[in-house]
């Protein structure tokens, strides 16, 4: 094994959801810089669009819009990238929602969106991509499933977005399931679980100089997370440095939850 190549992930095809904002853009743009061919997809088709121009810069970026809350967009979605590709090496299962209410009136329609997109599109989009995902893995040299979830998932938050914490905890455990069953057929399942980064889900948070102060307080690091923090464990996840690694989430907070 050359050690000079361990995170290499030039030449691979990625597709990433929710590719066309925040957490999504930062990854896909890692990769290409990095030499992937990355597909990326969101429902509004003209901020997709824009975004994958923007992307085009640093490589081959392609966008198809999708709505990955219901299965019929996600196969969808999979067949135009099976029309065009034989294999895919990396799925990135990033695209999410959030949805704050007290308890006594959470609507039931907050519920499902949040429970659609973050976790049951993640395990669609596992069915649907596993052929492709198979044809590129061995397991010697595994295909990627990368799925983001949250600091939220893995501790009570505080704040009143009841399901997306519980989905956050799905997608860590459906991540550690689904990483034990797909090793044997050459497909590493593995998680993020970012802390808090700028995009448009945290931009009322990050845009308020109260709340930007009080979270920088919760911060070993005393920043915020940057693209390259998020592109930098991506390409781990993708890369050759993590082929034996299945099962697991990573933790990237600056530290915030290892606080007591
Ligand atoms: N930012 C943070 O601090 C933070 C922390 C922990 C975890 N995360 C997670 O990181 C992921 C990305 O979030 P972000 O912060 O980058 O938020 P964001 O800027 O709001 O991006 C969300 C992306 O998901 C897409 N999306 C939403 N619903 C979709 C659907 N039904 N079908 C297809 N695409 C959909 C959005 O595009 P459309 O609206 O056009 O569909 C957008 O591209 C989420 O899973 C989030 O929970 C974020």
């Amino acid at each position: 094994m050359d050690m000079t190549s361990l995170f290499d992930v030039s030449g691979k095809v990625a597709v990433v959801s929710g590719g066309s904002s925040g957490i999504g853009a930062m990854m896909a743009r890692g990769l290409l810089e990095n030499g992937a061919k990355v597909y990326i997809t969101a429902r509004k088709a003209e901020r997709l669009m824009a975004m994958a121009e923007e992307l085009s810069q640093y490589g081959e970026c392609i966008a198809f819009p999708a709505d990955m809350s219901r299965v019929e967009g996600i196969e969808a979605f999979a067949a135009q990238i099976a029309e065009r590709e034989s294999k895919i090496d990396i799925l990135i299962n990033n695209a999410g929602a959030n949805w704050n209410a007290p308890l006594e009136s959470f609507p039931e329609k907050g519920w499902d969106k949040v429970m659609d997109i973050n976790i049951k599109s993640i395990f669609f989009a596992i069915q649907k991509f596993l052929p492709l995902l198979k044809a590129a893995g061995t397991s010697e040299a595994p295909a990627r499933i990368v799925n983001i979830a949250s600091i939220n998932g893995i501790r009570n938050s505080g704040m009143t977005t009841y399901a997306y914490s519980a989905s956050k905890s799905g997608v860590i455990h459906l991540t550690e399931h689904l990483g034990a069953e797909l090793a044997p057929s050459g497909v590493n399942v593995n998680a993020i679980a970012p802390g808090l980064f700028p995009s448009n889900m945290t931009k009322e948070l990050v845009e308020s100089d109260a709340m930007t102060k009080w979270a920088l307080g919760q911060i070993p690091h005393g920043r915020l997370g940057k693209p390259e923090d998020i592109a930098g464990t991506a390409i781990y996840l993708c890369s050759p440095a993590s082929s034996w690694m299945t099962g697991q989430t990573i933790v990237l907070d600056g530290g915030m939850i290892s606080t007591a």
